[in-house]
């Protein structure tokens, strides 16, 4: 068989921008009744997107400021862009402010503080606790802008303080797992669109999303490996052997799963890490403990890294007081 199983593989790709998204009406009218005063130049609330992987945060949130706020909004991510300077930038740009590269991080506020002081922006930051410095947060609040945050909820608590959180009065909009019926239709919807009719029947379709516990990430990924698979055999349709293999080789059951065994406390640790990317193993025991509710005693802090280090999540450098540690990409 010549033909592709795949017609459209930019419709898998991350960066694709659904255009019809399904069980969500709940969440789009919300944000969007939140967020219509900034079209009359009224000020809006400051909004907090959360929920697991694969839920729809960023889908949703993208879908909403292209049809609705598109010329007042502004969307980063933070993953992407995670230094003041670089987010700056990026918010400018969106929205058509031109930059030359040589300003300084205080002119580029500047300049922003100038657009706001004539009309109302949405700035969205997705994945926001990857942010280096979260002084941009009371930045743009202080100025006015409507802010969307977005971040999965093992990072809601630990990365936003109760402190930053209780200042910028975030309201919190829950984004909850999807059922499998969801998932299913979800993924029904995308197969029609960019697969060959006949690609994927509605049994294997059915498989995939129970596969996918809730995540439609991990659906579609399932979904288009599987299609790629059929199509490298030459096969006119996805069959069993294909879909199996597609769902034992995505990441969530394979290279996340030392992540997903993390307690509470090392999945703080974690993502103080993932923000330094390197530190001394004292100063990571002391933000630990200002993020974390009932924090652990210094030896079983030592115990949880050293399990860390085992399951190839981080790497140790030096002893004793000069330990220090690096996460691993
Ligand atoms: N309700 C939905 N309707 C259509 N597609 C969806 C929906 N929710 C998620 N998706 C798709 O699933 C994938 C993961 O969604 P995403 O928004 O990136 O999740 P999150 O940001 O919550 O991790 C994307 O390809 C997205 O287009
Ligand atoms: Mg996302």
């Amino acid at each position: 068989m010549d033909k592709p199983l795949i017609l459209n593989e930019d419709a898998f790709a991350e960066v694709f921008i659904p255009s019809r998204v399904l069980h969500r009406d709940e969440q789009i009218g919300e944000l969007k009744r939140r967020l219509s005063p900034a079209l009359e130049n009224r000020s809006v609330e400051n909004i907090f997107l959360t929920g697991t992987s694969g839920t729809g945060k960023t889908a949703i949130a993208k879908h909403i400021l292209e049809n609705h706020f598109k010329s007042i909004a502004a969307y980063v991510n933070c993953w992407k862009h995670r230094t003041t300077y670089e987010v700056l930038t990026e918010i400018l740009l969106s929205l058509q402010v031109p930059v030359h590269g040589r300003e300084s991080t205080g002119e580029l506020a500047k300049k922003l503080e100038r657009v706001i002081q004539t009309r109302k922006i949405i700035v969205c930051l997705d994945e926001v606790d990857r942010l280096n410095d979260f002084d941009l947060l009371y930045l743009l609040a202080r100025n006015g802008c409507g802010l969307i945050l977005i971040s999965t909820r093992c990072h809601t608590i630990s990365s936003l303080s109760p402190r930053i959180r209780s200042r910028l009065a975030l309201t919190e909009v829950e984004f909850p797992t999807y059922d499998d019926e969801e998932i299913y239709n979800i993924v029904k919807d995308r197969v029609e669109f960019a697969m060959r009719p006949g690609t994927l029947k509605n049994e294997l379709l059915r498989m995939a999303s129970v596969a996918a516990q809730g995540d439609a990430r991990t659906a579609l990924e399932i979904i288009r490996k599987a299609g790629k698979k059929a199509e490298f055999r030459g096969l006119d349709e996805i069959a069993m052997n294909e879909l199996q293999a597609a769902i034992s080789e995505t990441s969530k059951f394979s290279t996340m799963q030392p992540l997903n065994k993390l307690n509470s406390h090392q999945k703080i640790l974690y993502q103080i890490l993932e923000r330094h990317r390197k530190m001394p193993s004292g100063l990571l025991y002391d933000e630990y403990r200002t993020a974390a509710q009932n924090p652990v005693v210094d030896r079983a802090y030592r115990n949880y890294m050293r399990r860390m280090v085992k399951h190839g999540l981080i790497k140790s450098e030096g002893k004793g007081r000069w330990k220090s540690y690096e996460i691993i990409a």
